[in-house]
Parts: C-alpha cells; structure tokens; sequence
C-alpha cells in the first residue's frame, strides 16, 4: 500500500519530501483520567496512516488527499473555516493553533494519506492525523519538539475542533514503542514505558458499531463536573489537581457543599489507583489480576462516570460471562465504540463466536473484532 500511495502522490502532486507514519492506540486502562491530571496506560499500535509529504518551494497552500475517502482537499491561510464535517479541518486547525501560540508560520505542503486505523472503533485517528502532521512539521522546520510538546499541540487542535479532550491520545501515539505501554502521568506531563510480556494473552477489540451523537457534550459535562469538584475543594484545601483530592476532602465536600456531585471525583481517585494495580501486575506477568482491575474499571465507568451505553455493558458483561475473557471495558471516551478484551489467544476464535451471536441476538448486528499489539509510535521513516 506505501509504496502505490507514494507512487501516486508523485503523479498527484510531485517528488516526495518525508514519508511519515502515526498509528493509533488503544488504552489499556485509566479511562477519562487524563484531564483530571492521572494517571494512563495506553499503547500505540499496530494500525496507523502512511503519510506523503511534498513542501514545494514557495507554495502558499495545503492541499490534501486522502486515499481512504477519495477526496481532495486544499485551503490556504485567507481560507475560512472549513466546515465541521470537512476532514482538513484538522490541519487548518493546527496551522492556525501554531501560528497563534507558537508564532510559526507553517510553510504550504502537499500531503497524501492512507490509513487502517478502523473508523468509529474509538481508536483516535484524529489524534494519529495530528501526530502526523506535527512530525512532519517538526523535521521540515526542525523545531525540536518533544513527543510532549507535540500531544500537547495536538491535544490543542482537538479543543479547537470538539471535546476538550485530554493528552493521552496524542502523547500515546507520539511516545509508542514495540511491545510496551506507555504509563503516562498526565498531571507531571511525563511518561515511563511499561514493557509488556503477554506469553499466551492477547488484546482483542470489539467494536460496537455504535457513535453517540452526544458524546462531546457528555464528555464537557464529566470534565465541568470534576472541575467543579476540584474548584470546591480549593475553597479549604489546596489541591493542585482532580486526582490530588483526597478521601477525606471528600468526606468535607459532601457536607459543605452536599449539592455538589462527587462520584466523578470518586470514579477518578480509583481509576488512578486500578493503574497503578496494573502496572504492578505487568510487571510481575500477573495478567488475571490486570484483566480484574479492567472489569472494577468498566464498572466505575458505567456507574460512577457514567460514560458507558447498553451495547458497551453488553459485550463487557458477554466476556465476563463467557469465563473466557481475564478483563474486559470499555475503552475511549465513551457513549459507543470499542471495548478492549484480555484473553487468551487458544480461546480468541470461541470467544468471537460467543460475542457475534449473543450481540447479534439482541442488537440484530456482529461487532467487528480487531487484534491490536503494542507497537511503534509516530516517525520519519
Ligand atoms: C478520549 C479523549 C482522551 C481521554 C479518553 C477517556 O479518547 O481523547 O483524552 O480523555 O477519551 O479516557
């Protein structure tokens, strides 16, 4: 596929500056703890865009192609802004977001892309969009950007576009190497790899093939509610973040302010501590007792953040009961998409049959199933 992309971009647009690649990622587990200043544990992966950049001298546009939508796009910096549903509007973004804060006037290029990233399955592919375009921006400009520094640009342009979504997806992307988690602490803006020896566990994803039209809203309203949490505890305590609340600032709260939400805050404290579980548990190979802190971590999410739908509950509670499956959640920001599933590979092939059949008889549709594996992060290539 490469090599006919690049074969076609010079027929398109002309000789080829930078190949670049950015795949997407799953989350291991440490959901919607990312704004609250937590902890994460996603991994880029084995499905990513193959980039062709071409940045001719003097040229004032960006035009864009994209093989797996066949359409073209091009702008330039007296265009307006692109429509919501026009895919480049991630681009003109970021350009924007870079001349605004950075005071970098992009040069105009000629990109075209392909990806395998599955669309829908929550496994950020604008985020992988961004990561690519920031790669290819920091080698032409030689910026010396940070994989930091660059999901926190990307983690920017997505404000710009939608949700106010936290760094995790970005900086998973950015930070990605074969075979390893990357443990993210998203209130110090660092990262330590996790290396992951699996033997006989594999990751399954299984997508619901729902998207909720209200997932952005949803998701603004969690972040209002934690911040609104955080905002009332620094009325009494100072508290450098969401996950740096206490129990006991809890036990303050619900008398102070007893018309105050705090089973998000709640959610977040435990998510926080479930990472670090599993952190420990990769390190030992203890993979039942990760897969345990995925299933505690679905249940915070559909009871406490509330973030889950009927068809996510569904396929966490069919693994659950197919006494297949270590762990099972969902994954991403929620409302639809996929969940992410340990298992063991002998039992994979069983375990799809009993998913399909059990989703197709209640939703009359087959989930779509992706094997995923820890892998290389976005790059020159
Ligand atoms: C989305 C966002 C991430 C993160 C997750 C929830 O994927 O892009 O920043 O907040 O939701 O964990």
């Amino acid at each position: 596929m490469p090599l006919r992309l690049k074969q076609d971009h010079e027929t398109r647009f002309g000789p080829v500056d930078y190949e670049v690649y950015s795949p997407g990622r799953i989350n291991l587990i440490g959901e919607h703890t990312d704004y609250n200043g937590g902890l994460v544990l996603p991994a880029a992966i084995d499905k990513g865009i193959h980039f062709y950049f071409s940045f001719p001298a003097g040229f004032r546009q960006f035009e864009l192609y994209s093989e797996n939508l066949n359409d073209r796009q091009t702008f330039s910096r007296e265009t307006g802004p692109l429509p919501a549903e026009n895919w480049a509007k991630y681009l003109q973004a970021l350009i924007e977001l870079l001349k605004k804060e950075e005071k970098i006037e992009v040069p105009g290029f000629q990109v075209s892309l392909s990806g395998n990233i599955p669309a829908g399955g929550g496994l950020s592919s604008s985020a992988a969009l961004s990561a690519g375009f920031l790669t290819a921006i920091n080698h032409h400009l030689s910026t010396g950007w940070t994989a930091q520094k660059m999901a926190r640009l990307a983690q920017y342009t997505e404000h710009q576009i939608g949700a106010r979504v936290g760094i995790m997806d970005p900086y998973a992307i950015l930070a990605g190497k074969p075979g390893y988690f990357v443990l993210i602490d998203c209130y110090k803006n660092e990262h330590r790899l996790i290396q992951a020896h699996f033997e006989d566990y594999v990751l399954l994803l299984a997508d619901t093939g729902i998207t909720h039209d209200l997932a952005d809203s949803e998701y603004n309203q969690r972040r209002a509610a934690c911040e609104k949490t955080l905002e009332c505890v620094r009325t009494f305590r100072k508290a450098e973040s969401v996950s740096h609340i206490t129990w006991s600032d809890l036990d303050v709260l619900r008398h102070k302010f007893p018309e105050v939400s705090v089973t998000e805050t709640e959610y977040v404290l435990e998510e926080n501590l479930r990472v670090r579980e599993a952190v420990k548990a990769i390190g030992k190979n203890q993979w039942e007792t990760v897969g345990q802190m995925m299933y505690l971590s679905h249940e915070g999410l559909q009871y406490k953040y509330r973030v889950s739908c009927p068809e996510l509950d569904f396929l966490v509670k069919t693994a659950r009961e197919s006494g297949l499956v270590a762990g099972s959640r969902m994954m991403g920001g929620g409302f639809g998409g996929s969940t992410i599933n340990l298992l063991k590979e002998a039992d994979l092939k069983e375990y799809q049959e009993i998913a399909s059949s059990a989703y197709q008889q209640e939703y009359q549709r087959i989930p779509r199933f992706f094997s995923v594996h820890p892998a290389g992060g976005a790059t020159i290539l």
